[in-house]
């Protein structure tokens, strides 16, 4: 089924100039790009969206990380989409990520990571609304 995802160009990556590598890389793995905008998280922003990892140790670190400059946010679809995002993009931690993989090309370390990817279709749908107006979505 042909589902969506909802994808991140990082602080870090837009920063080291990768953001025209990594969507490539988006394109080359067929997926549809229906809505894509720049912007600068803002602290209320960053905190909301990665609430599920507020009790974690790094968590300040991370939302300090992701309002440090801009990012992009772009909402993908493709048949599988969130499996086939986040296996586009590898593992967390770049040392362990796959060769061919988004975060082994262009990740720093385990938090400079270079790109987000949604771990579910429901939390896909969150993230999507988190960004995007229904208006500012491709629908066909
Ligand atoms: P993401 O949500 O950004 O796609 O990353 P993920 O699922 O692979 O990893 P997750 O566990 O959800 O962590 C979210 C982001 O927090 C930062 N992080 N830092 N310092 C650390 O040990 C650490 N662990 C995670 C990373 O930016 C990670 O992508
Ligand atoms: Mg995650």
């Amino acid at each position: 089924m042909i589902d969506r995802t909802f994808a991140i160009i990082k602080p870090d990556a837009v920063k080291n100039g990768h953001t025209g590598y990594i969507y490539d890389r988006i394109q080359k793995f067929n997926f549809k790009v229906i809505g894509a905008k720049l912007l600068r998280m803002s602290q209320e922003q960053a905190e909301g969206f990665y609430g599920i990892h507020k009790e974690r140790p790094f968590f300040n670190d991370l939302i300090q990380f992701m309002t440090s400059g801009p990012c992009m946010v772009l909402a993908l679809e493709k048949e599988n989409a969130v499996e086939s995002w986040r296996k586009v993009i590898g593992s967390t931690n770049p040392q362990e990520a796959e060769e061919g993989t988004i975060r082994k090309d262009f990740a720093t370390n385990v938090q400079e990571n270079a790109v987000h990817g949604s771990d579910s279709i429901e939390n896909a749908q969150k993230e999507i609304a988190f960004f995007f107006l229904d208006s500012e979505l491709l629908t066909n």
